[in-house]
């Protein structure tokens, strides 16, 4: 959590969106955070949240890309008892989860078109009811919206309504790439191993030149791949923590030649298996449900285990 906004690095970048929290955070407008993959845009949301006048009411985080159109409506709004097959009792929806709080739509570009439309409408009355319900509920909810794509490539695409789009970007702001705050690496370097010191009761120091090596990379997992980095390094050090040095050898990497992957005797199994999975991904150009078929699991267990890997700072996840 971050308690000032100066916590999130000593980088000109972050300053300035230090700044951008700062100056959003006690107004309700609602926002746009723009920012590759493992970001900080959820840090972000938070210490909005935090530094606004709702920061005692609940901040209510939801994954838009893994709602299906079918329960797109009892997410939003919640459902009464029997109001369809599995309705076994009355369940609040995100919105009245987060009543005088923040909702933070997650992925909100992933969303399904139909919940864009249930979301706009929402957004415009400001009531709503729970499906299968009468009772008016008010809203009185602060909306951060976050993604990884450009907004309005979603909406020339036809992914993204821009009417919704107008609505939640009132105050957008771009969480800028690791690589484009580089001064901010060993700060935030030394922070993860301050932290995880302190959890484990222990004094490691990183070794000479492992902040120089951390300082070279490109990070294109961002600051999640970075904390990954550290916390790998930790796990596997004594008291100096060594961070190898680019290209180090190492266990070849899988790779894709003409159709076949091959993967190195030695390899763990969870890079093998995500190697399998990216380049069945791969083969069938991104489409999901017939990458599951192939694989022989359900859609939903290969979203969560790109989701999985997304959270280790894998891009293209
Ligand atoms: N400024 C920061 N200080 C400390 N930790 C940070 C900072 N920014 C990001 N992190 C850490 O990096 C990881 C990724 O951050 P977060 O989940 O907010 O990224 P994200 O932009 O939401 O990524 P995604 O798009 O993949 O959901 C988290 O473990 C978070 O705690
Ligand atoms: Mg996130």
């Amino acid at each position: 959590m971050l308690n000032t906004t100066k916590s999130l690095g000593h980088s000109p970048a972050a300053h300035e969106l230090g700044r951008a929290i700062v100056k959003a955070a006690p107004t309700d407008a609602s926002v746009l955070l723009v920012g590759e993959s493992g970001t900080g845009k959820e840090v972000v949301a938070r210490a909005i949240h935090e530094r606004s006048n709702r920061k005692d009411a609940p901040f209510v985080a939801v994954n838009c890309g893994a709602i299906t159109p079918s329960l797109a409506e009892s997410e939003l709004f919640g459902h009464e008892k029997g109001s369809f097959t599995g309705a076994s009792m009355t369940t609040a929806g995100c919105f009245e989860r987060s009543h005088l709080g923040t909702l933070f739509l997650d992925e909100v570009t992933e969303m399904p078109l139909s919940m864009q439309v249930q979301l706009l409408r929402v957004l415009e009355n400001g009531t709503y009811h729970r499906v299968g319900g009468t009772e008016e509920l008010k809203v009185d909810v602060r909306i951060i919206a976050a993604t990884n794509r450009d907004p309005k490539e979603a909406v020339e695409s036809g992914r993204f309504r821009s009417d919704l789009l107008y609505r939640l970007a009132v105050f957008p702001i771009r969480v800028p790439p690791l690589r484009e705050r580089k001064a901010d690496i060993s700060y935030l370097a030394q922070r993860f191993l301050d932290e995880l010191n302190e959890q484990e009761n222990t004094k490691k120091r990183f070794a000479p030149q492992s902040i120089a090596r951390l300082e070279s990379s490109s990070w294109p997992g961002n600051v999640r791949e970075l904390k990954n980095t550290v916390t790998r390094a930790f796990i596997l050090s004594e008291d100096e923590v060594d961070i190898a040095a680019p290209g180090a050898p190492a266990i070849s990497a899988p790779e894709v030649q003409q159709g076949v992957l091959k993967i190195a005797v030695g390899t763990p199994l969870t890079e093998a298996q995500r190697a399998i999975i990216m380049a069945t991904l791969d083969h069938f150009s991104g489409d999901k449900r017939r990458t599951a078929l192939a694989l022989g699991i359900s859609p939903k267990t290969l979203y969560n285990r790109l989701e999985e890997f997304r959270k280790h700072g894998y891009v293209g996840a």
